[in-house]
């Protein structure tokens, strides 16, 4: 009976634990559980840690909870986070040699330490720092990295106390969620600054730099992009690339680009293949596309790199008139010379046979020949003499000169040529233009070029415009604009019109703008004409400033 009631005493303990160990067990695995589910919400590290520990310590009963981490250079551990400890000492680093303690040991171990008196322990020297808080039993547990470990996490009391299989497994999983924590936040944030420092490179790009879809949809631009097109980003993502080309070539492109897709490949710069692009305005520029192709988690997409040549066209356009010039020059002076003499004879000849004609007679249709025969001569003459102008433009001096007197005196010459047919003269002067440092026939020659040009272009009459000024943006530069109302032009033959010889005139000879051209650049200026057929021409001319002695 006695021996019954023992052992049913025994059973009924038996039992109590293993009801108390199952909700020991319970209780743990809820607060791994629930740490678990906080570090999944991307909470930070810190109070990641913060609950660790606080679960920790309630769960297992204890007083002291910590997080240790090694120093940069492992040579400190630094307190991250922790229950029961002097506040003062979270954040800071404890004893000077870490290696040798619990959580040094550990740290070497690389499997839970378990310590049940301190006092006694033989494995390593309690660090003062446990000491001076009364700790005496204790687990610690690695936090272990992918490729290091991350930090000790160790569970303290100040009883000795014997911890189980089950109280070692619990606190190893706690660190477990840890690890898990501190690897997914330093993922996010290598990804984050990666994907900055790609951002950053993309925007810093000097070229525009457009991701398109395989549906041709502009998926990404940079501000380059936007500078070049007149576009805000939010205006280009979802469009269709072709936005960004000139309409003529928008279906031809869809094509190209389909089959692009079909069979990607990188494609270098062509120098060769100059494609317009079409800003938001409708202006065309000519642009250089290289092309490359990213397989993405969204599918395979393309990206172009677009580089505006507008100013690499204009200086080639430039250097190819200037020499063209410069070969024609050399001729030029060659032919004025031989043309010159016999033509001097012929015209002062026919001078002569006229004069001779009003005394002895001549047939009146003999007259006539001679008299078109002397006009022809002077247009050689003419012609000769324009060549010779355009051969000599370099060799002449530079001195500081008024725009603006340049202008007056050539237009008091030759007003009474321009405002013939009803073309009326309009001037528009800055005050205070600084001086150009150049040579007063070359640029009178120009203005009246320009001026004869416009009067041409006007035969039904209209208005010449002359305007000087100062460039805003730069203030070396002086600028002379000549606008009429006339006729104006087509692009065909805007783009020859400094081309020697080039005229859409019946008696023209279609130097005086190449002559122009070569006195402007022989200024170090720049000499440019946007016209509009029937509406009118403007020439503009931009000269350095003379940056030496004032004008005398
Ligand atoms: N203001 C203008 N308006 C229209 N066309 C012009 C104007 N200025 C020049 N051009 C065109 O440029 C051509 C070349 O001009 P230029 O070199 O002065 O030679 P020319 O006057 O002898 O024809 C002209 O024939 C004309 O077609
Ligand atoms: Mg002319």
């Amino acid at each position: 009976m006695q021996a019954e009631y023992v052992l049913g005493r025994e059973r009924e303990t038996s039992r109590r634990q293993i009801e108390t160990e199952q909700r020991t067990r319970a209780a743990q695995q809820a607060a791994v559980a629930e740490l678990g589910q906080l570090a999944l919400t991307g909470a930070d590290v810190a109070s990641v840690m913060d609950h660790a520990t606080r679960l920790v310590t309630q769960t297992l009963g204890a007083e002291f909870c910590q997080i240790l981490e090694p120093s940069a250079d492992a040579h400190a551990l630094v307190l991250k986070a922790g229950v029961g400890w002097n506040p003062r000492t979270i954040g800071h680093s404890l004893s000077s040699s870490p290696l040798d303690s619990q959580a040094g040991y550990t740290l070497l171990s690389n499997e839970p330490v378990v310590v049940e008196d301190l006092r006694t322990e033989r494995r390593f020297r309690a660090a003062t720092f446990l000491a001076e808080h009364g700790v005496v039993s204790g687990v610690t547990v690695l936090v272990r990295g992918r490729d290091k470990p991350l930090d000790v996490l160790g569970v303290h009391s100040s009883r000795p106390r014997a911890f189980t299989r089950s109280d070692i497994n619990f606190v190893q999983a706690v660190a477990n969620v840890l690890t898990s924590a501190i690897e997914r936040k330093s993922d996010e944030e290598a990804l984050r600054k990666s994907e900055a420092t790609a951002r950053a490179f993309l925007e810093s790009a000097a070229e525009g730099i457009i991701i398109v879809n395989r549906r041709g949809q502009i998926v990404l631009v940079n501000a380059q992009t936007e500078a070049m097109f007149g576009y805000r980003r939010g205006e280009l993502i979802g469009r269709p690339l072709e936005l960004l080309l000139p309409e003529s070539v928008r279906d031809a492109h869809v094509r190209h680009r389909t089959s692009y897709f079909a069979e990607p490949r990188v494609r270098q710069m062509s120098r060769e293949l100059v494609l317009a692009g079409r800003r938001r305005d409708g202006t065309e520029f000519p642009v250089e596309i290289s092309l490359s192709y990213v397989q993405t988690p969204d599918g395979l997409q393309a990206m172009a790199f677009v580089t505006d040549i507008t100013q690499r066209v204009e200086l080639q356009r430039a250097a190819r008139q200037t020499e063209k010039l410069a070969a024609l020059g050399t001729l030029a002076a060659g032919i004025a010379h031989e043309i010159n003499n016999p033509l001097g004879i012929i015209s002062s000849r026919i001078e002569v046979m006229l004069l001779e004609a009003e005394s002895e007679p001549l047939p009146q249709s003999l007259v006539d020949d001679l008299l078109t025969v002397h006009k022809h001569a002077e247009r050689v003459a003419r012609i000769a003499q324009g060549l010779l102008s355009f051969s000599r433009q370099s060799s002449t001096e530079h001195v500081p000169i008024d725009l603006n007197g340049i202008v007056d005196d050539t237009i008091l010459l030759a007003r009474g040529q321009i405002e013939k047919g009803g073309v009326t003269i309009r001037i528009t002067f800055a005050a205070a233009l600084p001086p150009v440092r150049g040579n007063a026939n070359g640029l009178s020659e120009v203005v009246l070029n320009l001026l004869t040009n416009a009067h041409d272009a006007m035969p039904e009459g209209g208005e010449v415009s002359v305007e000087t000024g100062v460039d805003d943006k730069d203030r070396a530069w002086v600028w002379m604009t000549v606008t009429d109302t006339g006729h104006g032009m087509d692009a065909d033959t805007l783009a020859r019109i400094f081309d020697p010889f080039y005229t859409t005139k019946p008696t023209g000879t279609g130097l005086g703008l190449s002559i122009a051209y070569g006195i402007v650049r022989d200024h170090g200026g720049t000499i440019t004409a946007e016209s509009t057929r029937g509406h009118g021409t403007r020439f503009l001319v931009r000269l350095p400033v003379s940056a030496l002695e004032p004008m005398g």
